[in-house]
C-alpha cells in the first residue's frame, strides 16, 4: 500500500497520519517528511539511468537531517558534501569515504586536511585550492571542479555555472594540468554544476557533453568518474511542468555509452541533485495565529498571520519562491478569502505566500507549506532569537522524531553569559 502525501477529503494525510494529528503529537511549528517520496523519488532516477555504472550521490545540502542521509545510505546512494562538516556527518552516519564527494568553494588548508583525513573525494573548486591540495597530499586523487561557462537555475541566485565565483574557468584548465602534473597529482573525477532548479533536460544534457568532450580532449589517464552536477528541478506552482526524468535518463546513458566507447573504457556516471530527492517529501505544518484585515476605502488585504515565518523557510523571502498553501483541515473548503499568508519575523518580506486563495481561516487552523523538503530545514535560522520547529519523519504508519524543536537553552548555548 502506497501512501505519500495527498488530500482526502477536507483533510491532508502525510502517510498514514493526517496532518493534524502530527500537530497534537509534536506542535507546530513543524517540518514533517515522507520517507515513502524520498525513496519513490530516487527509485525513479535511479531507474531512469540505465548507463551501467552510475552513482547517484545525494546533495545533502539541500537536507542534512541525519535520519534522511540514512535513507539515502541504505538506498545505496554517494553523498555529494558541499562543506567538509557535511562529509564529516555523512562518514558519521556510514557512508564509505569513497562515495563521498566533497566539492567545498573557498576551502581552507584546514578543511582540506579534515577532508584528506577522512579519505574523502575532494572535488577542487579553483586552481588556488588545487595548489593548496596539491602541497598536502602530492601524488594524491583528485577530481576538479569546471565551471562550463553557463548556467541556469529558478532564480539567478541559484546559478552557478557562467560568471560566478564557482569552478575552474574552462580557459584555466590547462593551467590546473600544469598544477596537476607539477604535484603529480592523478585527476580521477571531472565535475560542473551549473544551478539548481532546472526543470528542462537540455541544460544538463549540454553540461554532460561539455565535460565528456573535454575529457577526451584532455584524455586524463587515471579518469574514474564525470559529475555532471545536481539542478533537477521540481514543479512548485500548479502548472509548472514536471522535469522528464526519464528522458534526461535516456540522453545521459546514450551519450555515456558513446563517450565510454570513444574514451576505449567505462568511464562511471555520477549525478548529485539534492532538491530532486527530497522536496516534495517535506511538508512544514504552521498553525494560524491572527488574521488581520487592512481596510481603507477600496483598499482591502488580509494578512494571514502563522507561528512560522522566513526564519523556517527563507526561500519565499529570499528567492521569490513559490510554495503550495493547503488548509490541513479544510482543504475542500470553498476558497474565497484573499491573502498574504505571513510569519512572525519583524521584517516586512516575511511573506510565505503571496496573494493566495484561502477558505476563512480561524486562529488555531493548520496550515500546510508544501514541498519544503529540500533547502527548506537545511536553510534556517535562529533570526529573531526563535527556536527551529522540530523534524519528522513518517514511513506509512511509522512516524518518529529526528530533531527535536529547539529550546530557549538551545538558542544562548554558545553565548558567554558572565
Ligand atoms: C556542487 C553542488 N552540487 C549539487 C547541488 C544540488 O543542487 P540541487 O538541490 O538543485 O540538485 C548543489 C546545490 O546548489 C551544489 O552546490
Amino acid at each position: 500500500m502506497f501512501w505519500m502525501i495527498r488530500v482526502e477529503g477536507s483533510y491532508l494525510y502525510i502517510g498514514g497520519f493526517k496532518a493534524e494529528d502530527l500537530v497534537l503529537k509534536f506542535g507546530t511549528p513543524l517540518y514533517v517528511y515522507d520517507k515513502e517520496v524520498i525513496i519513490e523519488n530516487y527509485v525513479r532516477l535511479r531507474n531512469s539511468l540505465k548507463y551501467g555504472d552510475v552513482e547517484v550521490l545525494y546533495s545533502c545540502k539541500a537536507n542534512s537531517n541525519v535520519e534522511v542521509l540514512k535513507v539515502f545510505k541504505e538506498l545505496g546512494a554517494g553523498l555529494d558534501a558541499v562543506s567538509v562538516w557535511e562529509a564529516l556527518l555523512g562518514v558519521k552516519v556510514g557512508f564509505p569515504p569513497d562515495k563521498i564527494l566533497f566539492t567545498g568553494n573557498n576551502v581552507t588548508e584546514e578543511e582540506l586536511k579534515l577532508a584528506l583525513d577522512l579519505g574523502v573525494i575532494v572535488n577542487v573548486d579553483s586552481i588556488q585550492q588545487l595548489v593548496r591540495y596539491g602541497r598536502l597530499n602530492p601524488e594524491g586523487e583528485v577530481s576538479i571542479r569546471v565551471n562550463p561557462g553557463v548556467g541556469v537555475g529558478h532564480h539567478q541566485k541559484a546559478v552557478t555555472g557562467g560568471v560566478t565565483k564557482f569552478g575552474i574557468y574552462l580557459n584555466q584548465v590547462n593551467e590546473a594540468l600544469r598544477v596537476a602534473r607539477e604535484y603529480r597529482l592523478k585527476i580521477v573525477g571531472l565535475h560542473a554544476h551549473i544551478g539548481s532548479g532546472i526543470l528542462d533536460v537540455e541544460p544538463i544534457l549540454n553540461v554532460a557533453k561539455t565535460l565528456t568532450k573535454l575529457a577526451l580532449s584532455l584524455n586524463l589517464p587515471d579518469l574514474k568518474f564525470v559529475d555532471v552536477g545536481g539542478g533537477l528541478g521540481i514543479p512548485y506552482r500548479p502548472g509548472d511542468k514536471p522535469l522528464d526524468v526519464e528522458g534526461l535518463g535516456v540522453g545521459l546513458t546514450d551519450l555515456f555509452n558513446e563517450f565510454s566507447h570513444a574514451y576505449g573504457r567505462r568511464v562511471k556516471l555520477f549525478v548529485e541533485p539534492g532538491r530532486y530527492l527530497v522536496g516534495n517529501a517535506g511538508v512544514l505544518l504552521t498553525k494560524v495565529v491572527d488574521v488581520k484585515v487592512f481596510e481603507d476605502g477600496s483598499l482591502k488585504k488580509v494578512f494571514v498571520g502563522t507561528d512560522t515565518g522566513m526564519n523556517h523557510l527563507i526561500r519565499p523571502a529570499l528567492y521569490d519562491s513559490y510554495h503550495e498553501v493547503i488548509p490541513a483541515s479544510k482543504a475542500n473548503v470553498e476558497r474565497k478569502l484573499l491573502a498574504d499568508v505571513v510569519g512572525n519575523i519583524c521584517e516586512s518580506g516575511d511573506v510565505i505566500a503571496r496573494d493566495r486563495l484561502l477558505p476563512e481561516l480561524r486562529e488555531g487552523d493548520i496550515l500546510a507549506i508544501m514541498d519544503v523538503g529540500a533547502y527548506g530545514y537545511s536553510m534556517s535560522s535562529n533570526y529573531n532569537l526563535r527556536p527551529r520547529p522540530a523534524e519528522v519523519m513518517v514511513y506509512r504508519d511509522e512516524v518518529k522524531l529526528i530533531r527535536r524543536r529547539e529550546t530557549f537553552e538551545d538558542l544562548i548555548r554558545h553565548m558567554i553569559l558572565d
